[in-house]
């Protein structure tokens, strides 16, 4: 089975062709990724309507290199998959009727996959792992524990109630004088700073429930930040290290709590699943391990290059679910908005005005 992907929910660009072999597994052929950070960084940030220009300038020059670089043609391909949300509507909708156009023109079935199910069902991609597993998704749209059951068959057991995790470490970065994306510069900061300086708040300890709080804790920074100012580099470093260590307590707190809701409901995990640009936090993933072996399961993470958004894991969830039968009208419309559990509900003071809760 020959699926192309396309990815276009955010600021990346991205086009891939995976093979789903009979026995389940997969094979690359190619995975290009186009980056749009350098169009959106001198606003600190993902500007919407950038991104659908960008997307729209970019994504056939990508798909005809993932075509040429697969060595596979249109005629071969079992289907084509593009991310349908959720997402910024622009960019979602350049991928979803480029998609359309191709499955059209030759006659593939078209597949239109939730990009959180993408994420969901990567280290299947990569690893030869079998349901039900519990997924740690925290990028810059999104944070979320989800009990991965079957393809197409998810159960949120926990998200953010207001900021999700990548948008408080650039928001935190951006307050800081940090430039963007600020993961990785809060990351690198926080390597040579205090964590025990500041006494930030962890957020959501020992509730019940395992959402995610994080507004109050970039709060909290902002504040600390307002009263030293002027900010020495030290002090950068030191607010850096004092959040990044809120963060990773709050996560292992959180995390405990899904992994425990897991197993009352589902029973063990086959594992614990990390995605999203945050779980290339080096400090993060060591402490990731740590809740895993709490919990008796084994840790998971795709490489880097596939836990960030990308092309080859809408084609593997467009395999998946083509190899279920699975395919979708061209009529299906784009949504900036797709709740990968339909029946999850918002949690008590949710205030998180972004896709997907
Ligand atoms: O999954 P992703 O590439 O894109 C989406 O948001 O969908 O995630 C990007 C997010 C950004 O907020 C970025 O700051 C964060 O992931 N991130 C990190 C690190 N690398 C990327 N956050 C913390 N530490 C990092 N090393
Ligand atoms: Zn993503």
């Amino acid at each position: 089975m020959l699926v192309l992907g396309v990815e276009t929910t955010c600021d990346e660009t991205a086009a891939a062709v995976v093979e789903r072999l009979p026995d389940g597994s997969a094979r690359i052929l190619s995975n290009i990724v186009r980056s749009q950070t350098e169009e959106h960084a001198p606003y600190g940030g993902v500007v919407p309507e950038i991104a659908a220009r960008a997307h729209v300038e970019l994504l056939d020059g990508l798909i005809a290199r993932a075509m040429t670089e697969s060595g596979v043609g249109f005629q071969q391909l079992s289907g084509v998959a593009a991310a349908a949300g959720p997402g910024l509507i622009g960019g979602v909708i350049v991928g979803l009727t480029t998609a359309k156009a191709i499955a059209l023109v030759h006659g593939t079935p078209l597949i239109a996959v939730n990009h959180l199910e993408a994420h969901a069902l990567t280290p299947r991609l990569t690893s030869r792992l079998e349901f039900p597993y519990c997924l740690f998704l925290a990028s810059g749209g999104h944070t979320q524990i989800v009990a991965v059951l079957g393809v197409g068959d998810y159960v949120r057991l926990g998200t953010t109630v207001d900021d999700a995790m990548g948008e408080a470490f650039d928001k935190v970065a951006k307050m800081l004088g940090l430039p963007y994306p600020g993961g990785p510069q809060v990351e690198r900061a926080a390597a040579s700073g205090d964590a025990t300086r500041f006494n930030f708040p962890r957020p959501m300890l020992g509730r019940p429930d395992a959402n995610f709080s994080l507004s109050g804790l970039k709060t909290a920074v902002r504040n600390e930040a307002a009263r030293i100012d002027p900010l020495e580099p030290r002090d950068i470093s030191d607010l850096c290290a004092g959040f990044q260590a809120a963060v990773l307590e709050a996560t292992a707190d959180r995390l405990g709590v899904g992994l425990r809701l897991f197993q009352e409901r589902f029973g063990m995990p086959r594992a614990l699943v990390a995605a999203g640009g945050v779980a290339a936090n080096q400090a993060i993933r060591a402490s990731l391990e740590g809740i895993a072996a709490r919990a008796r399961t084994t840790l998971i993470i795709p490489p880097p290059a596939l836990c960030t958004d990308n092309g080859a894991m809408i084609a593997w969830a467009g395999a998946e679910r083509l190899a279920t039968g699975l395919t979708d009208s061209l009529e299906t419309p784009p949504r900036a908005r797709w709740l990968l559990d339909a029946k999850a509900q918002a949690p008590a003071g949710f205030a998180n005005t972004r896709a997907g809760f």
